[in-house]
């Protein structure tokens, strides 16, 4: 009897300080070894169970698990289920992409008076960095302990003139699940040596399920009323242009087919919707897209000056992602957050140089809910 006693009040303060068993928030596991870097993928499970898997190859995410308004879960992002997969599949699904994120013109730019040449893997372009940009590295992992929610750091040291590239550049992501079922990623880059830089996340989105077809029933909002009108290699033609009155208005919410296909010059050049959109700037979320059969319903809040709207255009069926499902043509979409393509050539857009000494920060959270 006094032992029941003892060991009830025993279980009673475990409880009240909370050491008792804990859903373990980040679970690591080995996926593969990559050009002798070892990959894991690190499952990161939040207070409703919610799952967001992310692997230091490319410091990508790899599944986002969440309800419909049924409460019935799904994957809302492509991905693969083995490691052969991913690095025989798709480069970019989920990966952080740099040190340039989309398009250099033909690979070349000036800073200080030196030119500097990048590899060509784009038509006559430099696109992502690279073949072997950051989206294809092995990250080093930090498994971030006594934070509120399941936090991991990933951080690369790129070296001087990688991919063509000045200064030893050492990067950091930082994911944060939290129990609101928002990615928070936290970027943080630093230089010995003035260079260029663009960096994004490059998940494609299907809040019907990844792989459960299109996304042309998705309902865009993008808070810009400017776009970066673009050549047919997609390489910007230095202006800015008002979105009002044509298909790239999406300061109300549009469904992503509605208008996609008029006979508008930067459709037809972008072959779709592929082109930046220059926030407004508000406080406020800066983009969201509703799925109406799910419910399911995305948010994008960042202080980088604006998003790359890809809608899939280049998607072909040929990848073959989670659950053996094809990523056919237009069946996810992208919001990569960042600034405009070619800027290191672009006199007009905002600069992406970064000096030694100075420590760029910026923000962005996808915050996912039920409507
Ligand atoms: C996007 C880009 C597209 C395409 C895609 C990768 O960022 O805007 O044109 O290159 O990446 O397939």
């Amino acid at each position: 009897m006094r032992k029941n006693l003892i060991l009830l009040l025993c279980c009673v303060v475990l409880i009240f300080t909370g050491c008792g068993p804990k859903q373990e928030m980040v679970k690591k596991e080995l996926f593969g070894t990559y050009k002798g870097g070892e990959v894991y993928l690190l499952t990161l499970t939040n207070k409703d169970g919610n799952v967001l898997k992310l692997t230091n190859f490319g410091a990508r995410i790899t599944w986002i698990e969440l309800p419909d308004r049924n409460g019935n879960k799904d994957n809302v992002t492509f991905g693969f289920d083995t490691f052969d997969g991913m690095v025989a599949g798709d480069r970019y699904f989920g990966a952080v992409v740099g040190r340039y994120a989309n398009r250099i013109a033909r690979g070349k730019f000036t800073l200080d008076g030196v030119e500097y040449t990048l590899p060509i893997n784009n038509g006559p372009n430099s696109l992502h960095g690279g073949p072997d940009g950051w989206h294809s590295v092995v990250w080093n992992i930090e498994i971030v302990e006594k934070t509120e929610y399941p936090t991991v750091k990933f951080t690369y040291r790129s070296p001087d003139m990688e991919a063509g590239y000045p200064g030893n550049m050492d990067v950091e992501a930082l994911y944060t699940w939290t129990d609101n079922n928002e990615i928070i990623i936290d970027y943080t880059l630093t230089t010995d040596k003035k260079t260029v830089f663009n960096i994004t996340n490059h998940a494609y989105f299907n809040l019907h399920g990844a792989g459960n077809g299109d996304i042309l029933d998705h309902e865009l909002m993008i808070k810009a009323s400017r776009f970066v009108p673009v050549d047919t290699f997609l390489i910007p033609t230095g202006e800015y242009r008002p979105v009002a009155g044509s298909p790239f208005d999406f300061t109300t919410p549009h469904k992503v087919g509605e208008r996609i296909n008029e006979n508008y010059d930067q459709l037809i050049f972008g072959k779709g919707y592929d082109h930046t959109f220059v926030f407004d700037n508000t406080d406020e979320v800066d983009a969201t897209v509703y799925e109406p059969v799910s419910g399911r319903f995305m948010e994008v809040i960042s202080d980088q000056p604006g998003v790359q709207f890809y809608c899939g255009n280049f998607l072909t069926g040929k990848m073959i992602g989670h659950g053996g499902k094809p990523y056919n043509y237009r069946s996810g979409l992208c919001l990569e957050t960042g600034h405009c393509p070619d800027s290191p050539n672009q006199p007009a857009f905002p600069s992406t140089v970064l000096n030694p000494g100075e420590t760029f920060k910026s923000r962005t959270i996808y915050r996912f809910s039920v409507k």
